[in-house]
């Protein structure tokens, strides 16, 4: 009986042990964790970074995507603000660029095609005639290798992924880092760098598609926006720009002090009806390479405010118009329930020379910062 007693005891004192260092483990690697497996055999993870507010982002190295984003409201109170899938698979089906990084092209180029030192250069199409997002294929469809690190800055996982000469079309061999860190402060900071061996195109972003609210059925129209642009680039047919920076003075696009999503988008503006209510890109004020504050997002319900800073030349505010599918938790998204607010160059730059250039060459070194703030009101 004694015996059994001893036995019990260590058993039970071995598993909570055990147990125990498999949590540490899993900490001091950034709560890595096996997210699913590609039909060639491929291992997918997910890397958990957290502080000590509560907040957590939790990315897959699948697209380098940010899987879920947990935040306090006024309260106190946690909520998952961002859309996604609950599987690997959702994110392998996934058209709509929940969370993912977009490259190698952000935004869209007229017919895909675009002239880099006399030579043409076809991209894949994959948005009616033109190319969007990088084609079929884009970064967010790519499993790039990642690491957890821990600094005085925040936790951190820094992804990696080469992208090989001719892919979609594009000229060179790119090789790009973007590196997530989420702060003490609740920022969720993303910086990327990428170098080729021939001259290419290059417009990363980040496709995060918030509903600060936290309640994923309810719509974003009550949401308070702010962009801080005098001008946005005016689209023709096919959400491509005209090549005209139109001023947001007496249009529903003037964005510079908040206002409510819902006052202006249904309105009858000829550029309104183009993007099925907002799926602009405004040309941020003050462009000089450094970071600066470029939007704000306020959803009065919970408190949570949100500040976009980047050093980017533009931002793509879309909202979620085109949203019908299932996400996580089995809840159906529907149009304009999450916003999308897409720090980067211009669309269709590399056929617009009168735009802050894309283009890389050998040599030099691509780098954009961007970050997403969250506090409570
Ligand atoms: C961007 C585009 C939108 C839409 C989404 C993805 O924001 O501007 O038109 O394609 O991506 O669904």
């Amino acid at each position: 009986m004694k015996k059994t007693l001893l036995f019990l005891s260590v058993f039970i004192f071995a598993v909570i042990l055990i147990l125990d260092l498999q949590g540490k483990g899993k900490e001091m690697m950034g709560g890595k964790e096996l997210f699913g497996k590609l039909s060639d055999g491929t291992n997918v993870y997910l890397f958990t970074l957290k502080n000590s507010t509560g907040a957590k982002v939790t990315v897959t190295n699948f697209g380098a995507t940010v899987v879920s984003l947990i935040m306090p409201d006024r309260n106190g109170k946690m909520d998952d603000i961002v859309f996604g899938y609950d599987s690997l698979d959702g994110y392998i089906k996934d058209n709509s660029y929940f969370g993912t990084i977009v490259g190698r092209y952000g935004n869209r180029i007229a017919n895909g095609k675009f002239t880099l030192e006399g030579k043409q250069y076809q991209i894949s199409l994959n948005d009616g005639e033109n190319m969007l997002h990088g084609g079929r294929v884009g970064f967010n469809k790519h499993v790039y290798d990642a690491r957890f690190s821990k600094s005085a800055k925040g936790e951190s996982v820094r992804m990696t992924y080469i992208s090989k000469d001719g892919e979609e079309g594009f000229p060179g061999n790119l090789s790009l880092t973007v590196t997530y860190t989420l702060t003490s402060r609740n920022e969720l900071k993303i910086e990327y760098f990428a170098t080729t061996d021939k001259i290419t195109v290059l417009n990363l972003t980040h496709h995060s598609y918030f509903n600060l609210s936290g309640n994923p059925e309810s719509t974003i129209l009550d949401n308070e926006v702010s962009i801080d642009a005098d001008k946005f680039t005016q689209t023709g047919k096919g959400l491509i720009p005209t090549g005209i920076f139109q001023d947001v003075e007496n249009t529903p696009l003037d964005l510079r002090k908040p206002v409510a999503v819902g006052a202006g988008i249904n309105k009858d503006f000829e550029q309104l009806v183009l993007g099925h209510g907002y799926d602009h890109n405004w040309v941020i004020n003050n462009y000089n390479g450094k970071v600066r504050k470029a939007a704000t997002v306020y959803d009065a319900k919970s408190g949570r405010f949100m500040e976009v800073l980047t050093d980017q030349p533009g931002m793509q505010f879309y909202t979620g118009n085109f949203l019908d599918g299932k996400g996580k938790n089995n809840i159906t998204y529907r149009s304009r329930t999450a916003l999308c607010l897409e720090a980067q160059h211009f669309p269709d730059s590399p056929n617009k020379p009168q735009f802050p250039s894309v283009t890389l060459k050998p040599g030099e070194t691509y780098r954009q910062t961007t970050i997403y703030k969250f506090s409570v009101k």
